[in-house]
């Protein structure tokens, strides 16, 4: 049985995931790859309601166990309705976010430590991507970049502080050091086909 790939995208506000995300599909479907395109927290109809939530900044006084617990519940169903099916069937999932968000955000931003992890290996089961792309942005460019962009409302998780996206961006540099054979770590700030040009020589390794 064919068994696919599992890729996922990580960066702060602002990183310009989406348009890299958009770039990488028409590289891998022009190669002849069937690709799932998904994203966390979201992926399928509970897991978006459980975004809503999360994201809602009504709730802005939700406690940081609750959020955490939140975007793990959403991840469990998103691994087990969308993404294993999609690997069982040779296909390549491409998640906008997956479990280094939660590290970086709940166990860095929100300074969990630990248990933020051993709550998504119970989430996942344990499944990790077999490639990660980390488009790196300080935390001051990433939130200039998003206010120039004004599209649209800011969400929960966007309205907080500059310090908070710092410890964000700390996280993301701790994971980089920790596992660099499966995240590739590519500076943001670069021109969009440079960037662009970086994730394709992954993809390359991956793919050969
Ligand atoms: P989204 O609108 O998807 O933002 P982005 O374009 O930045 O990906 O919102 C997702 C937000 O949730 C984003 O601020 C990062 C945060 N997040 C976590 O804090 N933990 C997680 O596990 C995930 C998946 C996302």
């Amino acid at each position: 049985m064919s068994k696919g790939y599992f890729i996922s995208i990580e960066g702060g506000d602002g990183s310009g995931k989406s348009t890299q995300i958009k770039k990488m599909v028409s590289y891998l479907e022009a190669k002849g790859y069937s690709v799932v395109v998904t994203r966390e927290p979201g992926g399928t109809p509970i897991a978006e309601a459980i975004r809503n939530i999360i994201l809602n900044p009504a709730y802005s006084h939700m406690t940081a166990r609750t959020e955490m617990l939140l975007y793990a519940a959403s991840r469990a169903q998103h691994v087990e309705e969308k993404i294993l099916p999609a690997l069982s069937a040779g296909k390549i999932v491409l998640s906008d976010r997956f479990t280094d968000s939660s590290i970086a955000y709940q166990a860095y931003g929100r300074d969990l430590g630990d248990m933020v992890r051993i709550v998504n290996e119970i989430a996942t089961a344990g499944l990790k991507p077999d490639l990660t792309i980390y488009l790196a942005l300080s935390a001051a460019d990433g939130i200039a970049r998003k206010q120039a962009q004004q599209q649209h409302s800011l969400d929960r998780m966007e309205l907080e502080t500059q310090a908070f996206h710092e410890r964000v961006a700390a996280g993301y540099e701790a994971l980089c050091q920790a596992e660099p054979a499966r995240i590739c770590r590519i500076d943001a700030g670069q021109e969009i086909e440079t960037v662009f040009s970086h994730i394709r020589s992954a993809l390359d390794v991956l793919l050969s």
